[in-house]
């Protein structure tokens, strides 16, 4: 088994993020610098995730951070056409049918990921048990919500992937992953390109609602498809 040691000088880093605030300021970075991460930040961040709640604490999460270049480069080779594939129709159609500059922002940023992911420095996937026999993913998003907060916290850029899931079986061979133990997420974390900020989104008011829903207000709630 590896270990990276903690590193004193980064023990600090981050710890003075307010909560709230960095929950709100957490928005998908997708452009990052390709300078090295250090393995002791990485520790620090996936360390964060193990801190998330799981089914009977069972704590099903592994880390399998690759900073190898060969193998991001394996990685990215493979999103790229896959992600490219799935965006373009929805790129064409917002062109077309004048989706909103957000929407087309957020499409673009997604598309720059993918073509510059082999440039990552590093890929975080996130692995965990199956029970009996189901992949249980829903046990690593707190995990890996978690992992985003600590990256925010610390300054890296990160954002929460899951498309390599269409190679998922051939990625989790090459990462040495037992079948019982498939991986759910890729973050790819780097130094940010640009800075945190508020990520767009809808006012809480239109979301919450006490004792019972109103569907009423769906009519100014339109789900993006
Ligand atoms: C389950 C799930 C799967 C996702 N898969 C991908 C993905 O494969 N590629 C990607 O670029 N972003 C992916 N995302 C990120 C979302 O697109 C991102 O959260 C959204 O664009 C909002 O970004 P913002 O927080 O900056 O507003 C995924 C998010 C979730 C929750």
């Amino acid at each position: 088994m590896s270990e990276f040691p903690a590193d004193p000088n980064l023990d600090l880093l981050g710890e003075d993020t307010p909560l709230l605030e960095g929950m709100r300021t957490a928005r998908a970075i997708r452009r990052l610098k390709p300078d090295p991460v250090p393995r002791a930040l990485i520790r620090k961040v996936c360390e964060a995730g193990t801190f998330a709640p799981s089914g009977g604490n069972r704590q099903p999460w592994f880390f399998i951070a690759v900073d190898d270049r060969k193998k991001r480069r394996w990685v990215a080779d493979r999103y790229r056409p896959v992600f490219q594939k799935y965006i373009q129709p929805a790129m064409d159609r917002g062109k077309r049918d004048n989706f909103s500059d957000r929407l087309m922002r957020n499409m673009r940023a997604a598309l720059h990921l993918a073509e510059h992911l082999h440039e990552a420095p590093v890929l975080l996937f996130i692995a965990g048990f199956t029970r009996r026999d189901e992949p249980q993913i829903q046990a690593l998003y707190p995990c890996a919500q978690n992992v985003l907060l600590a990256c925010r916290a610390v300054g890296l850029g990160a954002s929460f992937t899951s498309l390599h899931r269409a190679f998922g079986e051939e990625c989790d061979r090459m990462l040495g992953l037992p079948e019982n133990i498939p991986s759910a997420v890729m973050i790819p974390i780097g130094w940010p390109l640009g800075r945190y900020g508020r990520p767009p989104r809808k006012s809480i008011d239109s979301k919450l609602f006490f004792d019972e829903f109103d569907p009423s207000t769906l009519q100014a709630e339109r789900p993006i498809e």
